[in-house]
């Protein structure tokens, strides 16, 4: 039987950077993965809806070409193009990451691995047969899959889910997705680019409740505007499918028909059938506890990624997974969740890091806020992008960044400088001092920061 420094589950953005970083630590490392090498990510999450997004942003970009004084004709979808474009980009990072972990002399199992006791992992493979794995540590790294609600217990009929939209082979004419979460919000603004009907059903008051309140009303007004019918509070007490179509009867009386129903309401962590209850792991509600080092409460078994995480993002399960082999190795390492940046991929985009207005308030912070406007950017006005904007939130005394929230082009990469300036522990002032070459779209930082001081030289004195 091999014996190896680390087993991981689950061959994810978690599990997978975790072996290549268990490898470069001159550990012996084994991932054993059931299904795609990349995990969710790579196959069913993050890399084929950003593939798709760009087809549809394009789409849109050439529809308003004419703004911009070029003339193109009207331009048409060719679905089934969009889609191998979309299965060529996963299959190809697939397979990269299988040879970039052979690079490194770490060993794949195919199958489905359990642990049957500390130190020991078997993998039932395709054939039945069972191969066990010697380890002085185990990494479980299984992440999660669509989320369900009592109305719609599993994808059926015309009700499908992410996995659904990835997969699908036409574009659908109408969808109603239940979920204005992250990604209904970026499905949606996908499939409405395309010119499918689309309407979104949030229980909640608003769309992308995780975001800062001021960005998630800016983002609802946005896609109302696009023709994105939104129902807000909206409880759903009856679906029908009759094979056609399917029917939403709201508690609100509404009555919605559309061709699909697309469930996106969180997702279910796999955490199930690994043997790890029986061993005394603590589990809450799917969720594997685990300390700042990653370990659960059994010595040699780590949890990592979205199976014991909060924050379900690729680079969260990453930067744990590096904790976490780290710690397999000897070393004595500490997950700080405390500026981990995120973004939504629809447009204009959204960039967050650190504490949003709400949260500080409940930690009884009043914060000192700055803003700018894209709309007072140059950069923005001449590309065209001018909708959004940069908030600031300082601590009134240290003057420290607590949070950045962006709304507008390119958020996903600018929020980075403001990411940096917190993990190095900077002030507005600071960065407010940093020259900033123009015109730039993250000047619109610099400014934000200065308006947290009535400094910004570009926000109009009232
Ligand atoms: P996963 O990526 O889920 O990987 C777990 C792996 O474990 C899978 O390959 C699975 O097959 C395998 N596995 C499970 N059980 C077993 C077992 N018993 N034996 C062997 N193998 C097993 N995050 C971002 O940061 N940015 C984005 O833009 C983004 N977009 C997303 C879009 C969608 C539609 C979805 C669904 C998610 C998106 N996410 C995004 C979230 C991101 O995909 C997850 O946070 C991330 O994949 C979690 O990584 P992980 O390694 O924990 O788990
Ligand atoms: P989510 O938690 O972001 O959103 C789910 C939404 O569904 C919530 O707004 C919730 O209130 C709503 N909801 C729940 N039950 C409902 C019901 N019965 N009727 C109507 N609405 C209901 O989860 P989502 O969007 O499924 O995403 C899962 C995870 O994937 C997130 O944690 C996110 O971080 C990650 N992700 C990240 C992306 C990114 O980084 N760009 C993109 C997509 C997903």
């Amino acid at each position: 039987m091999a014996t190896y420094d680390i087993v991981i589950i689950g061959c994810g953005p978690g599990g997978g950077d975790a072996a290549v970083r268990g490898a470069q630590l001159g550990g012996k490392v084994c991932v054993v993965e059931k299904r795609d090498f990349g995990g969710t990510c790579v196959n069913r999450g993050c890399i084929p809806t950003k593939a798709i997004l760009k087809s549809a942003h394009l789409f849109h970009d050439i529809e308003k070409a004419s703004e911009f004084g070029i003339n193109v004709g009207k331009p048409t979808v060719d679905f089934a193009k969009v889609m191998e474009r979309k299965a060529g980009i996963t299959s190809n990072l697939s397979q990269g990451i299988e040879s970039l972990l052979g690079s490194y002399g770490v060993d794949t199992v195919i199958g489905e691995g359990r642990v049957a006791k500390p130190g020991l992992v078997e993998v039932k493979k395709e054939d039945g047969s069972i191969e066990k794995l010697e380890t002085r540590n185990i990494v479980v790294a299984t992440g999660s899959e669509p989320g369900y609600i009592p109305i719609f217990r599993q994808e059926s009929g015309n009700v499908i889910n992410s996995d659904g939209v990835l997969s699908a082979t036409e574009l659908p004419k109408s969808v109603i997705i239940i979920g204005g979460g992250v990604i209904g919000s970026e499905i949606g603004c996908m499939y409405n680019a395309f010119g499918v009907d689309v309407t979104i059903l949030e229980i909640l008051p608003f769309i992308l409740s995780t975001e800062d309140g001021q960005i998630a009303r800016y983002m609802q007004g946005i896609f109302k505007r696009r023709g994105i019918n939104i129902f807000v509070k909206a409880k759903i007490i009856e679906a029908i499918d009759d094979g056609k179509e399917i029917t939403i009867k709201l508690e609100s009386g509404e009555i919605l028909k559309s061709e699909k129903a697309i469930l996106c309401v969180g997702r279910a962590r796999n955490s199930a059938n690994l043997g790890l209850e029986d061993l005394g792991v603590d589990i809450q509600r799917g969720r594997i506890t685990v300390n700042e080092k990653q370990e659960t409460g059994v010595k040699g078994i780590y949890a990592i990624g979205d199976v014991s995480a909060l924050i379900q993002l690729a680079h969260a399960a990453t930067a744990e997974g590096m904790v976490a082999v780290a710690n397999c190795m000897g070393q004595d390492k500490k997950m700080d969740h405390s500026v981990i940046p995120a973004g939504i991929f629809t447009w204009p985009e959204i960039g967050s890091v650190g504490l949003r207005a709400e949260q500080a308030r409940k930690e009884g912070i009043r914060p000192k806020t700055g803003r700018f406007m894209f709309a007072s950017s140059g950069r923005a006005a001449s590309v065209g992008e001018t909708e959004g904007f940069v908030k600031v939130l300082a601590d009134p005394e240290s003057d420290k960044i607590l949070g950045v929230h962006i709304i507008g082009d390119r958020a996903t990469d600018l929020i980075h400088e403001a990411a940096v300036a917190m993990e190095h522990g900077l002030t507005t002032h600071d960065l407010a001092e940093v020259i900033h070459s123009h015109p730039t779209m993250s000047e619109s930082i610099m400014e934000a920061m200065e308006d947290v001081h009535d400094m910004s030289v570009h926000v109009p004195k009232v």
